[in-house]
């Protein structure tokens, strides 16, 4: 049951360790077989968070930096981790090299992700011989693996902490303890159900703002590591994820992404409450921010009263980022994903139909194992069938603990390769059809930036998630405009302004 409680979480008590059998519980490297429990406790919500006295003001005049990988659940965190450490008095470094704090924020999803961490982690040896008073940190979901904490304190000793995605909020007690200790502080916890609300933040830029619906994973797909490194699937109150949001449009933003590995599953934990995230969005819809959008959700949970609460649109977005991962039942069926390729395309069918110009993107797996040409050609039919707008497209890759690891790898990875380029030329492909679609139109873009690759022109998005490219002035970052698109290319469109909305 998820519980209210003003049961304190004051970083001293709660969960600090007082026993030598608190110490062993908490003070720990973690285990993924641990992390792979679910059991019945109850979900307590802390509303308590505080920095303990002696550490406040202990950044003054010092500086931070953070590197973020992985989903924006980890830009979260990191915006989580830069509120407590400028409460303790941190300001965020001009040159990462000159910090007094450097954080890896890591993620474990795939291999090649691990291995850019351990590489650039043994850069920054260079930089901890120089400015031997860093402290270097490793958290995030890299954390959360033994092989990763093994493989840090044999290899990586120049690193001064780890902690892991349950424990951000110990963050002043465990710097506190790094910048005391002459032995690497290890502290991650691999089973945790509780939720830390009120933690400081500072977000990046006042305009587009992430929320924290939810936390964790129970889908358990074979492929995938999150159930483990993020514990449980835990719903934040109501109350609370709506008190942020209107908060929000106090201070102006102009865009929410609704965060949760799975938003569709929210409320699913309340044992108190028969509440979903079709109601959650039905009440956030009322507040007076212009967009709302939300990631990712799961085919499995997506059910009528949330498409019918989607179809009200207003500053509910018209995109929806629905990963099917393969086209073929049999796969699906070998990933856990708990639904099959005729249920998929019935769910799309319904969301068409409700939502007209709705955009579809998604994620695809290719190579899992003991996927057959058939079983590939199943994937790129579904693609065709569906027309996506985008797509994420990895290669399989193993993950240590994970059920899937223990599946015969058979397919050689050129043959993976091959079915990678297939599957981006055929999602290539529908990305323009529905692109050159636009062209003519006139659409809302709400304005992020100057492009990258050429400061005469400004970057936007559309409420369907569409990067814009237009002629502007700076002064519009920031605000709505319309835009005619008057070019489309596979992944960008381009136009000419025609004015800015108020709103
Ligand atoms: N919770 C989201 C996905 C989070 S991970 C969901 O279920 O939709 C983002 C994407 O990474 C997944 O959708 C999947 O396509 C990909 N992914 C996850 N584990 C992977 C693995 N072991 N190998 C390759 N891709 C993986
Ligand atoms: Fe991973 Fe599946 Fe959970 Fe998504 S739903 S995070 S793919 S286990
Ligand atoms: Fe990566 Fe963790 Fe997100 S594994 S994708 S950072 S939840």
């Amino acid at each position: 049951m998820t519980q209210k409680t003003e049961a304190t979480t004051d970083l001293k008590s709660a969960k600090s360790p007082k026993t030598a059998e608190d110490f062993a519980k908490y003070f720990q490297a973690p285990s993924l077989k641990d992390a792979k429990k679910r059991g019945k406790e109850e979900v307590q919500v802390h509303y308590d968070f505080t920095i303990p006295e002696e550490m406040e003001g202990i950044g003054k005049g010092k500086t931070y930096a953070i590197r973020t990988y992985g989903c924006q659940m980890n830009e979260h965190d990191s915006e989580t981790m830069a509120g407590i450490l400028e409460r303790m008095g941190y300001a965020p470094a001009e040159i990462e090299e000159n910090a007094d704090v450097i954080l890896f924020n890591t993620c474990a999803i795939r291999e090649n992700a691990e291995d850019k961490v351990f590489g650039e982690l043994g850069h920054l040896k260079r930089v901890k011989r120089n400015n031997p008073n860093l402290i270097l940190g490793l958290c995030g979901c890299m954390s959360q693996e033994e092989s990763v904490v093994n493989k840090v304190l044999k290899s990586y000793q120049h690193v001064d902490l780890i902690f892991g995605t349950h424990n951000i909020h110990r963050l002043p007690v465990l710097l506190r303890d790094a910048l005391y200790s002459k032995e690497m502080v290890v502290e991650v916890w691999s089973k945790e159900g509780d939720i830390i609300e009120n933690m400081p933040k500072v977000r990046e830029g006042n305009t587009k703002a992430w929320v924290n619906i939810m936390y964790g994973c129970d889908k358990f797909c074979t492929y995938c590591i999150v159930p483990y490194t993020r514990g449980k699937e835990r719903s934040r109150r109501p109350e609370d994820v709506i008190a942020e949001v209107r908060e929000l449009a106090r201070q102006g933003f102009k865009e929410v992404t609704l965060l949760g590995q799975n938003v569709n599953a929210y409320g699913k934990d309340f044992e108190d409450l028969e509440y979903g995230f079709g109601d959650l969005l039905d009440a956030i819809r009322k507040i007076d921010i212009p967009r709302i959008r939300f990631t990712t959700s799961h085919p499995r949970d997506f059910d009528d009263h949330l498409i019918e609460v989607l179809a009200k649109g207003g500053n509910l977005v018209e995109h929806i980022h629905l990963p099917v991962q393969s086209g073929s039942t049999e796969v699906l069926k070998k990933m856990a994903r708990k639904y099959s390729r005729e249920h998929y395309l019935e769910l799309v069918r319904k969301i068409k139909a409700a939502i007209p110009h709705v955009v579809l993107t998604t994620d695809i797996i290719v190579g899992f194992p003991g996927e057959t040409d058939e079983q590939f050609e199943d994937t790129l039919s579904l693609v065709e069938e569906v027309g996506y707008d985008s797509a994420y497209t990895f290669i399989y890759s193993p993950r240590e603990g994970t059920p899937a690891a223990a599946m015969e790898d058979n397919i050689p990875l050129e043959v993976k390769k091959q079915r990678l380029y297939r599957l981006n030329e055929a999602l290539a492909k529908s990305g323009l059809e529905k692109n050159l679609a636009m062209q003519g139109q006139t659409v809302e873009v709400l304005v992020d930036g100057v492009s990258k690759n050429n400061d005469q022109v400004l970057a936007g998005r559309t409420r369907g998630n569409k990067l814009v490219h237009f002629v502007g002035d700076e002064s519009l970052i920031g605000s709505y405009v319309h835009v005619k698109i008057t070019d489309a290319k596979t992944w960008t469109l381009h136009g000419e302004i025609v004015s800015k909305v108020e709103v």
